[in-house]
């Protein structure tokens, strides 16, 4: 109990907008279940967020349900951690609204992901899609999250939030833990795409052949990974600049190994690159088919993912619940006490 009670929480959310990348995986997913001993881990598949863009109704629901399975497919377990939908817990939606009061329209609009989404998305650019990092703000200040483990991405929605959750202790008092961004060790490693390693590699890429999804079986990684763009002068070799195909499959293959990058050189010294990605394929797929046939057999048995669900909520909204009162109090919202 007692030590429990000084582990630091921390808190990260995926939204369930469809495939799940091997990059995502490395990023972010895979490193959700190292830190549940550690720290006292609050995941969310964050459903509010995705709809900042068009989803399918029927496809969001089995999304949903999807990534709760693949979270514990990963290893998150729902006994030591707090798993849950973050539209199942409202108080994300009512401090979201509060928040909203101490947000400038122009912190909101100049930020990059704002830009490019309404780049990307123009025929609907909406107030969600801009109130966005402040329903990530709220996510992370309902939890008190002393850690958020982010990608670079997501780097400026966190300053954000670090902002207002200063504004408002400035304002009202101390009410908010500042979260701190908590650097993964992978971080550095971000996985590009294997069609154009120039590019962060993505599930909205129009290229198939560009990204590998976590329910790619093996054959499609495999053949993925055969078509993986090089270079011409057939050597394995790690150099960002002058080679980032092989450097990108080299790091792909460091991290589903834990072989250094050092180690991998030397393994294919001498070889062709037909072997090289051959062995990276075969060693992805390898290591997906595990979590693959974990998540299935999860999928099957929709109580227990919806057990996990409800007892998430009810743990989240538990801790949410207090903090969401303080701010109603600070605010001067008449309780009727
Ligand atoms: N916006 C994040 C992403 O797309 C997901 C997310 C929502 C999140 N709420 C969060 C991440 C809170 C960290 C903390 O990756």
């Amino acid at each position: 109990m007692q030590e429990e009670a000084i582990k630091k929480k921390l808190f990260s959310a995926v939204q369930p907008s469809g495939a799940v990348t091997i990059g995502n995986y490395i990023g972010a997913i895979r490193n959700f279940a190292q830190l549940q001993d550690a720290y006292d881990c609050i995941y969310a598949v964050a459903d509010l967020h995705a709809i900042t863009v068009r989803q399918e109704a029927s496809a969001l629901r089995r999304n949903t349900l999807e990534l709760i399975a693949l979270f514990i497919a990963c290893g998150v377990d729902p006994e030591k951690c707090i798993l849950f939908v973050q539209s199942h817990v409202p108080a994300h939606c009512e401090l979201t609204w509060v928040l909203n009061t101490i947000t400038y329209p122009g912190e909101l609009s100049r930020m990059t992901q704002f830009k490019d989404k309404s780049a990307r998305h123009a025929e609907n650019v909406n107030m969600g899609l801009m109130d966005y990092p402040v329903l990530m703000a709220s996510d992370i200040l309902l939890y008190q999250a002393a850690l958020v483990p982010v990608g670079a991405d997501q780097k400026q929605h966190l300053e954000l939030t670090r902002d207002l959750a200063l504004r408002f202790n400035n304002r009202y008092g101390d009410t908010f833990t500042v979260p701190e961004p908590y650097i993964l060790k992978e971080s550095g490693a971000k996985i590009m795409s294997l069609a154009d390693p120039s590019k962060k590699m993505s599930k909205s890429d129009e290229n198939v052949n560009a990204f590998i999804t976590m329910s790619d079986d093996r054959d499609t990684v495999i053949r993925k990974f055969k078509k993986a763009v090089t270079d011409s002068d057939a050597e394995v070799r790690f150099d960002i600049e002058n080679k980032p195909g092989v450097s990108n499959l080299l790091t792909i293959y460091h991290a589903f190994t834990g072989k250094s990058i050092a180690e991998a050189e030397k393994e294919f010294a001498g070889k062709g690159y037909g072997d090289f990605k051959l062995a990276v394929g075969e060693t992805v797929a390898d290591a997906l088919i595990p979590i693959q046939a974990e998540k299935a057999r999860l999928l099957k048995d929709k109580d227990f993912l919806n057990g996990v669900m409800k007892r998430g909520a009810e743990n989240a909204y538990r801790i949410a619940r207090k903090t969401l009162s303080k701010v109603y109090r600070k605010v001067g919202f008449y309780s009727g006490e």
